[in-house]
């Protein structure tokens, strides 16, 4: 009974938070060609290499780079990501990019003698980092699909870090924020640490970044997985107690997938396979919306949301139980896709009473017979679109430097289920399916999409967000399809988000307004306000006319730029 008064208190708090969802609004509009990410500036850097001639993947490469620089809570080189494209002859590919689990990384490794899991070990320090994909990933990109010579693509992030850019008032917060875990996680003293605070407009040069980000362009993949960079990553590891070693940089590969492609009404959905669960989740979220008439309940309607939030607990269910590494576990994809299996999780749903997710599991698909992330959306003047989700998992990552090198680590390995039943920092649960072994990939959210309709391409977007990139991605594409929002509109619209555990639902402020919060109260669901917005994402549309509208998320200092 108290979580209903909480709720209820909640719900009327939500009356003040009413205002400002500006789902009216277009984003900026170019002609031919488009970037949007979380930072003006990697932006800029994108749209001029699409300006000299670059392809989609030439920016991907120089916008991965710059965000390293300008955007480090996400942007990196010590992280992974993955990578959607899609040609402007319809022809798709995607790149996992991942990190992956040391060598020497145990199923075991983050609980006590007792089996109790060790707090934070997963999250900060040296243990928490996966061998990073990123480069690799981005070397991998440029030979398969990039047209202008590697150097060029990453010599804009070289002059960013040697001379420097201005903090933007939201980067220069988050950096004192996380001073105290700077000192606390390093062994020696990291240049985002200064004597005073930084202020917005402060110059930050990052001259061991600018060597490193050199070598890389001097030597693509060697620059960083062999020789000085290589040194001095495993350096870093053995002051701190890391187990990142010089075979598992020197082995480290990312892996061309197959993309999950599959029709829902109008639009053909292209995303990412497992190791990713974005796009298994997504696809049955939107084939589920598709039995419902949303667009008669209206957007965020408490019928509407009912729907969805049942859904999102189901699909978040399988997701625990079925989802991994795809070359460690048999992920059930076919199975998990399947339209009648679809179909049954919604089977006795009630459309007005909320279910507990304790009365909810994870289903059992037929077997097949047969065997502070970031997200940038790229279009160039030919029609071929890349959509990028790329992270160090939490701001900063694990908030170890590797000194000498100038850049910071993921935390990744938090991405693992470090025992069945226990969540990680998203909330998230997970089992035998996501494991910690060596060499293997960690469970993600990210989702990224690109979307056709009548063979033509329609969409580019994925968001950041942990947990909530799956659900972000999925509201984005239905307030545009289901119910006519700009792209802009659409981005800036309230989110909310529910994941099966914990039961609740998560909702930025009055994303759901009054009457909705109330009735959803009332319907038995457990209402949860989240600060500082769920997910940031970046689409672009393409317009009837063929032009292309950016929807660049307010809720960080992301920017569209083309031409
Ligand atoms: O791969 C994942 O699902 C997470 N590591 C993503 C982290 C993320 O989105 C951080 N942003 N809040």
């Amino acid at each position: 009974m108290t979580i209903r008064y909480i709720t209820l208190f909640f719900a009327f708090i939500f009356i003040s938070g009413c205002a400002g969802w500006d789902t009216d609004t277009t984003g900026r509009i170019t002609q031919k060609a488009m970037v949007v990410s979380a930072h003006p500036l990697a932006s800029e850097v994108g749209s001029d290499i699409l300006r000299r001639g670059g392809n989609a993947v030439d920016a991907a490469v120089a916008v991965q780079f710059a965000l390293a620089v300008v955007y480090p809570d996400a942007g990196n080189i010590g992280g992974g990501g993955f990578l959607v494209l899609r040609q402007q002859d319809g022809s798709v590919d995607a790149l996992d990019y991942r990190e992956k689990a040391p060598g020497k990384a145990r199923r075991d490794m983050y609980l006590d003698e007792q089996g109790n899991v060790v707090e934070e070990l997963s999250f900060k320090g040296h243990l928490a980092a996966g061998v990073p994909g990123t480069v690799d990933g981005m070397v991998e990109a440029h030979e398969r699909y990039g047209s202008m010579p590697w150097a060029e693509l990453v010599q804009p992030a070289v002059e960013l870090a040697a001379k420097g850019f201005p903090l933007t008032r939201k980067e220069a917060k988050k950096l004192n924020e996380q001073r105290k875990d700077f000192i606390q996680y390093n062994t020696q003293r990291p240049s985002f640490i200064i004597q005073d605070r930084w202020r917005e407009g402060d110059n930050l040069r990052l001259a061991e970044l600018a060597h490193t980000l050199k070598r890389i362009r001097d030597r693509g993949r060697a620059g960083f997985y062999e020789g000085e960079t290589a040194e001095l990553i495993v350096a870093e590891m053995q002051r701190g107690g890391g187990i990142i070693s010089k075979a598992d940089l020197a082995g480290y590969r990312s892996v061309w997938r197959q993309p999950l492609t599959g029709q829902v009404g109008d639009y053909r959905i292209i995303s990412m396979p497992p190791p990713s669960s974005g796009g298994i989740a997504l696809m049955q979220l939107l084939s589920i919306a598709e039995d419902y008439p949303l667009k008669d309940w209206g957007w965020n309607s408490a019928e509407a949301a009912h729907l969805m939030v049942e859904a999102e607990r189901r699909v978040y269910a399988d997701r625990a139980r079925h989802l991994g590494d795809p070359d460690f576990y048999d992920v059930p994809v076919e199975a998990l896709l399947d339209t009648d299996y679809i179909r049954s999780r919604m089977d006795g749903v009630s459309l007005q009473k909320a279910t507990d997710s304790d009365a909810v599991s994870a289903g059992m698909p037929a077997p097949v017979e047969s065997p502070n992330t970031t997200h940038y959306s790229i279009v160039d003047q030919e029609g071929n679109a890349v959509s990028v989700t790329t992270t160090l998992n939490s701001s900063f990552g694990s908030k170890v430097f590797v000194a000498g090198a100038g850049f910071l680590l993921n935390n990744e390995m938090d991405d693992f289920s470090v025992k069945p039943g226990h969540p990680n920092s998203y909330g998230l649960v997970g089992g035998e399916a996501n494991a910690v072994a060596p060499g293997k990939r960690m469970l993600s959210s990210m989702t990224p999409t690109i979307l056709e309709r009548d063979g033509q391409l329609y969409m580019v977007i994925g968001s950041m967000g942990g947990s909530t990139i799956i659900t972000t991605v999925y509201q984005i594409i239905l307030n545009v399809t289901v119910h006519g929002m700009s792209m802009q509109g659409a981005v800036n619209a309230g989110r909310f988000h529910h994941q099966w555990r914990p039961d609740w639902i998560l909702s930025e402020w009055g994303a759901l307004g009054f009457g909705t919060g109330l009735e959803m109260w009332w319907r038995g669901h457990r209402i949860a306000p989240k600060n500082g917005g769920i997910g940031r994402a970046a689409g672009i549309l393409v317009l009837p006319d063929g032009r292309l509208e950016g929807g660049a998320d307010p809720r960080g200092d992301d920017a569209a730029a083309g031409f």
